[in-house]
């Protein structure tokens, strides 16, 4: 899909880390865009630096959504972009020294990473069907999720996580295959580690024995990286319904 100045592109998780990066990048190429995001200061500093829209928006609540939504038909359009990237990593074991994992913690990270990314999508599409198709590649919209080679290589201590990233990946295809008669695809990333907030805030055991199996380049990847993919998944129509890793080859060990 061809994206230009009256293309208009929601990015959750907008304020830091990768959602920043997809917002720059799509910034950058003329879309308007509206960051949906929790993290007031980050979000707001990033909507200055590209002229964005900064919405306050909790992924988990309908209301929430709902109004920032609304807010961006009025202010700028309906969508034909949404990438969802607002996550939490949340680490425990199930059992772990303290005994079984509390049952609000699991929830918790369920809840923003993929309850969260299925209540924007379902208040997004019903508004995206509305829109006419592009001239070129005849799509209404493509949504972009985000997964995590989590949901196939989980490490000890990631069950939550694992299982909020297995539920991304799994709504992928037949989502992509619900909307297929209105020309909206929906595709997941599953990247690697990526140098963001989320990742620098981990400990140094964490983040070394993440490393260790990235096979080349043998570094974390930058999210400019990861951003560029993203425009290549807009422009490509025959990217859809498919987790698609983006990792250097990594594959995460058991700890
Ligand atoms: N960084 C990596 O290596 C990596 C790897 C695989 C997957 N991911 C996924 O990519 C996404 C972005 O991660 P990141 O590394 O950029 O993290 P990050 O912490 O830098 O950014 C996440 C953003 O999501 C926002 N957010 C959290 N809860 C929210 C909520 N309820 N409503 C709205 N916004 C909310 C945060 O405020 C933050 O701005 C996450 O879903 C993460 O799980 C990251």
């Amino acid at each position: 899909m061809h994206i230009d100045k009256n293309t208009v592109a929601i990015v959750t998780g907008g304020g830091s880390g990768l959602g920043e990066a997809v917002a720059r990048a799509l910034s950058a190429q003329g879309v308007k865009v509206a960051i949906f995001d929790i993290n007031l200061d980050g979000m707001q500093k990033v909507a200055k630096d590209i002229n964005a829209l900064a919405v306050k928006c909790d992924v988990t609540s309908e209301q929430s959504v709902k109004s920032a939504i609304d807010e961006v038909k009025n202010k700028l359009g309906i969508p034909r972009i949404c990438a969802n990237f607002a996550g939490i990593l949340g680490g425990g074991k199930i059992v772990g020294r303290n005994g079984p994992m509390a049952l609000e913690e699991f929830t918790k990270v369920v809840n923003i990473n993929l309850v969260g990314t299925f209540n924007v999508m379902r208040l997004v599409m019903a508004e995206m069907m509305t829109l006419e198709p592009t001239l070129d590649t005849k799509e209404r919209g493509v949504i972009i999720n985000t997964s995590s080679i989590c949901a196939y290589e989980g490490q000890i201590g990631q069950v939550a996580y694992s299982a909020s990233k297995g539920g991304v990946a799994g709504m992928t295809l037949p989502l992509a295959r619900e909307m297929a008669p209105y020309g909206i695809r929906v595709v997941a990333l599953a990247p690697g580690t990526f140098e963001t907030p989320m990742i620098k805030a981990a400990s140094d055991k964490v983040r070394d024995g993440m490393l260790s199996s990235a096979v080349f380049p043998h570094r974390f990847g930058e999210p400019n990286e990861l951003a560029s993919f993203v425009l290549h998944i807009i422009d490509n129509p025959m990217l859809n319904g498919s987790v698609l890793r983006i990792d250097g080859g990594m594959r995460m060990p058991p700890k």
